[in-house]
């Protein structure tokens, strides 16, 4: 059995060593961040890092993010930053920022798949950036859900899916961002986003002056496909029910009423679209409203794990621009649909 530690407004010490004591003694523990929660375990211990593949059912060649306090965890783990990737660090870190960096060896081979490099990211919520400063521990953690299946963002999600598989839970509230970090690798020395998140294109490049988008974001990856992340070429987000995408247009709303007069369907859609929808309330998931991304980012991934309790054959999503975060949160919606858009 695990055991859940409201975290809402703080833990006692003795649970705080509970905490610690588990990750120094290779257990797995959920643990809140900013953008979605995270299945974390020691960096160092290839014990600890198995077990969040078989929790995970997670493919054996997706490398884990590791998690740090400082920057001098980071020296720890990873060889010296060049100009650009300090620059980077230094602008995103702490934040929703996840950067590709050389790893040194102390870094398990689990953790990284054999390869040479490790993702960093040094989260700004104050729940997981303790844990790790006091364990001194960077920390190994992937989003907290079953491989393919939307990212775990608030706890109820979470413990129906990976309950049984965790030592301990900590509820830290709904994740604040909703979707994961900005994944980004300096390529040939243009910072490349690999996986688009809250830190957008143009913030980098008011940083950096220049930036690129890894082509791969909104297409199809093939198996046995070259990548920059692995992670890319799985299926991710989607769920068990079939799901279309109906793109932002000044046709937007006609098109779906259009597929709900032959398909039992529902509809993921904004607050302002609602009377015009021809669908009942219990079919009606929502979004959030469609002029504030903030809070459609929040609510994407809870929003996609109840379209297959309502027990309909097809679930119709409406898209919004694929600008800034709204970007982000459609290379989300674009997986879960697998590409399947009108
Ligand atoms: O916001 C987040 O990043 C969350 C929270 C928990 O921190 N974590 C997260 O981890 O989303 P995960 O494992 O679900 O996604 C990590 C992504 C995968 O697509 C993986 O392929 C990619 O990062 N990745 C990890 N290490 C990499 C590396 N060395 N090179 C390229 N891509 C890498
Ligand atoms: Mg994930």
């Amino acid at each position: 059995m695990n055991k859940v530690l409201d975290w809402k407004n703080g833990i006692n010490e003795a649970e705080f060593g509970e905490v610690i004591n588990a990750i120094k003694n290779d257990k797995l523990v959920i643990v809140p961040t900013e953008t979605v929660y995270g299945i974390a375990a020691n960096a160092y211990s290839n014990e600890a890092c198995k077990k969040i593949f078989e929790a995970k059912g997670r493919a054996q060649d997706n490398p884990l993010i590791i998690h740090v306090s400082d920057k001098k965890m980071i020296l720890k783990i990873a060889e010296q930053p060049n100009e650009i990737e300090e620059k980077l660090i230094d602008s995103f870190m702490p934040g929703p920022f996840t950067l590709i960096l050389n790893k040194k060896d102390i870094i398990c081979d689990v953790a990284s798949c054999n390869m040479k490099s490790i993702g960093i990211r040094m989260p700004s919520s104050q729940i997981i950036h303790t844990i790790i400063e006091k364990s001194n521990t960077p920390i190994a953690a992937p989003s907290a859900n079953i491989s393919g299946r939307p990212s775990g963002t608030c706890i109820e999600d979470i413990t129906q899916e990976l309950g049984d598989k965790v030592d301990i839970i900590i509820d830290g509230g709904k994740c604040k961002i909703g979707i994961e970090s900005t994944v980004v690798k300096v390529i040939d020395g243009i910072p490349t986003i690999l996986r688009p998140g809250y830190v957008t294109e143009n913030d980098i490049k008011k940083v950096i002056g220049k930036v690129a988008l890894s082509d791969k974001l909104f297409k199809k990856v093939e198996k046995n496909e070259k990548v920059e992340s692995p992670g890319m070429k799985y299926r991710h987000y989607a769920p068990k029910t079939r799901c279309v995408l109906v793109e932002k247009s000044e046709e937007q709303i006609k098109k779906v009423n259009d597929i709900l007069k032959s398909e039992d369907a529902c509809v993921l859609g904004f607050k302002e679209d609602r009377e015009f929808i021809n669908i009942d309330d219990n079919k009606f998931i929502l979004l959030g409203s469609k002029y504030n991304l903030e809070e459609i980012s929040q609510n994407v991934f809870s929003a996609l794990r109840k379209i297959d309790k309502l027990n309909v054959k097809l679930a119709i999503v409406e898209g919004i621009e694929r600008e800034g975060l709204g970007l982000s949160i459609m290379n989300r919606l674009v997986r879960a649909c697998e590409n399947n858009i009108v």
